[in-house]
């Protein structure tokens, strides 16, 4: 297929898909989905961790017929994988949210839709269907944080996700530099930076004016959706830094499907998710995008899947970026593996086609590194195909 940027199978990885997306969106939204925070530690720490462990490989064995088939909550599904929530999905490609769910509904995996997407829950639900997870952003202003989670109900949404590892803002000091403001405000930077990629222009922010003006931030209750141009009276309203597990208490008593917590890095916080009712965890440091001295969840997980993982359903992201990475995971525990930015690449470059072509990726590649560990199915991995369980430097305190 051509796409503008050369055809869609010659992204042989995601690594590829990056360096097409990144030649077509505007250097500050690019910058603003690729890179950390402050020092950017902890984004390489996310790679470098899985570049330390060794899989053990198994010869002679019949692989031939393998299966990636996973059940979770007692749903099959066609693969280990997840989409993670990300909010600017629908700023990659115009109405993102419904490419990704698309790829995901074709994969038969999960889908979550982000609290700050510009495509709303309902409609997405209408649209597209499919495994529809949706994530929270706990507000202190608990009124609005219950608006949502009653219209994800009446939407169908199988899951909530709740992420907590954003008590206050990040530090992002990159996006101060290239003219990425919140709001957004024009400037000559951000301007020039937009002009130089008319095929965003029109493809997406032209689509937008087009159908009603600037993108919003469309699941925000009734008379909150502002502009992204405009300072959010919601967000006025959403300082998160004194909220504590009693609010998800309050959230598990609402919400009658899954509830799953994410944003969790130990044992002792996976344990309070647990005794505040939550069917499962996610190990992750949002990409290391948010706290820069956070530990790596691959090497957070271990500790979690012992302390936790026979009562609870133990899911990971960050810094997945190969098949192999997601087979470490799943070989220490977890249960399935959730991307943010390969499947934002994906679908920045062709919508739900690009998105599928980060998920066959992984798909390929989950099969081949299978197939090395003598293993035919998921359920197969366990820590014998490890040369060591990776833990943190530093061994947890409970
Ligand atoms: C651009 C961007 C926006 C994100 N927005 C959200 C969000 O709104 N809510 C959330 O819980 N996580 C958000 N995340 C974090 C992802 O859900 C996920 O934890 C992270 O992307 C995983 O790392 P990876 O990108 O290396 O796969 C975002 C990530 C990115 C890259």
């Amino acid at each position: 297929m051509f796409n503008g940027n050369g055809n869609l199978q010659d992204a042989l990885n995601i690594h590829d898909l990056r360096k097409m997306a990144k030649k077509r969106l505007p250097k500050w939204l690019f910058e603003f989905v690729d890179r950390g925070t402050e020092d950017e530690v902890a984004l390489r720490n996310n790679r470098a961790a899985f570049e330390r462990i060794k899989l053990k490989t198994q010869v002679l064995v019949d692989v031939s017929a393998r299966n990636q088939e996973v059940t979770l909550f007692g749903k099959k599904h066609g693969m280990p994988m997840g989409i993670a929530p990300t909010g600017p999905a629908g700023m990659m490609y115009y109405k993102g949210e419904l490419e990704l769910a698309r790829a995901a509904k074709a994969a038969n995996i999960p889908f979550t839709l982000a609290t700050g997407s510009q495509t709303s829950m309902e409609e997405v639900s209408k649209m597209v269907g499919g495994t529809l997870w949706f994530q929270l952003y706990m507000w202190s202003d608990v009124r609005m944080s219950h608006l949502l989670v009653e219209r994800a109900k009446n939407a169908g949404f199988e899951a909530l996700v709740v992420t907590v590892d954003g008590p206050v803002g990040t530090n992002r000091e990159y996006n101060i530099r290239n003219g990425y403001t919140v709001p957004f405000s024009y400037n000559r930077k951000n301007t020039a930076a937009v002009l130089v990629r008319p095929g965003w222009l029109f493809g997406v922010l032209m689509k937008y004016w087009m159908t009603g003006g600037m993108p919003t931030r469309a699941n925000y209750p009734e008379g909150f959706a502002e502009k992204f141009t405009q300072v959010s009276s919601a967000e006025r309203k959403t300082k998160n830094d004194s909220l504590s597990w009693d609010d998800l208490g309050v959230l598990r008593d609402m919400w009658p499907g899954k509830l799953l917590v994410k944003g969790i890095l130990t044992p002792r916080d996976a344990e309070r998710a647990i005794a505040r009712g939550a069917d499962g965890v996610i190990v992750s440091n949002h990409g290391g995008r948010n706290f820069d001295s956070s530990m790596a969840p691959i090497e957070a997980l271990a500790p979690i899947v012992d302390a936790v993982g026979n009562r609870t359903t133990v899911i990971v992201d960050s810094g997945f970026r190969r098949g192999s990475d997601v087979v470490k995971a799943l070989a220490i525990g977890a249960k399935l593996v959730m991307v943010g930015r390969a499947t934002l690449w994906g679908t920045t470059v062709a919508g739900e086609a690009g998105a599928t072509r980060a998920i066959n990726i992984y798909r390929e590649e989950i099969s081949r590194t299978i197939a090395y560990l003598g293993c035919r199915t998921i359920p197969e991995l366990n820590r014998e195909c490890l040369e060591h369980v990776p833990t943190p430097h530093i061994p947890l305190t409970m």
